[in-house]
């Protein structure tokens, strides 16, 4: 995982997290969605964030408390995750912040990237993007993630159920339009 990290900038497994707790995720997942705890997501940061549906069309809701049991068995994955990036990485990453999103029917995410410009002051800049899969997927149902490395030709990453890829936030991605409901759990790592 951190050799390919180091040296591709990206790394996926569909092995990482049992089928189990992907499971378990994604009912809690739905079951937040029921109790209207989504919402639209924007884009931008304080004051300029705003809602555009030609950007992005994800639904997100921010995971505050891990004490729920499959979230906790979850964040214990990503501590010991950070913890490998540290030392393996020579990364300092040392937070975590995580939130579910939902990519509704025919929604997409242009070409972006998740490391925003850091304020002098403010919080250390997201460093790595992880990002787990929780709905079913087969080939034909879009929603692909596109990584765009800068000396690389670009790489698809299917959001297979289970499926979980962790790739530097200073480099550009997108995803392509989905044509069935897309769920996911994405955490970011800062410093
Ligand atoms: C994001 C993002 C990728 C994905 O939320 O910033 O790029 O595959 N997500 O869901
Ligand atoms: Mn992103």
């Amino acid at each position: 995982m951190t050799h390919d990290l180091r040296e591709k900038g990206y790394w996926s497994s569909e092995h990482c997290f049992s089928a189990e707790l992907v499971r378990n995720l994604y009912v809690l997942a739905q079951s937040w969605e029921q109790n209207g705890r989504f919402s639209a997501a924007k884009i931008g940061r304080g004051d300029t964030k705003s809602r555009e549906e030609t950007i992005r069309g994800d639904s997100t809701c921010w995971v505050d408390d891990f004490t729920e049991h499959s979230l906790a068995e979850y964040h214990g994955a990503m501590v010991e995750m950070t913890q490998r990036v540290r030392q393996e990485c020579y990364l300092p990453v040392r937070n975590l912040e995580a939130h579910f999103a939902i990519f509704p029917e025919n929604s997409f995410y242009s070409r972006h990237r998740d490391r925003h410009q850091t304020v002098h002051g403010e919080q250390a800049p997201r460093l790595l993007t992880c990002v787990l899969y929780l709905s079913p997927w087969k080939a034909g149902c879009g929603g692909e993630l596109l990584l765009h490395p800068e000396t690389a030709s670009s790489i698809e990453i299917r959001p297979l159920q289970g499926n979980f890829v962790i790739f530097d936030s200073e480099m550009e991605h997108e995803v392509t339009k989905t044509l069935v409901p897309r769920w996911s759990l994405t955490a970011w790592l800062r410093g």
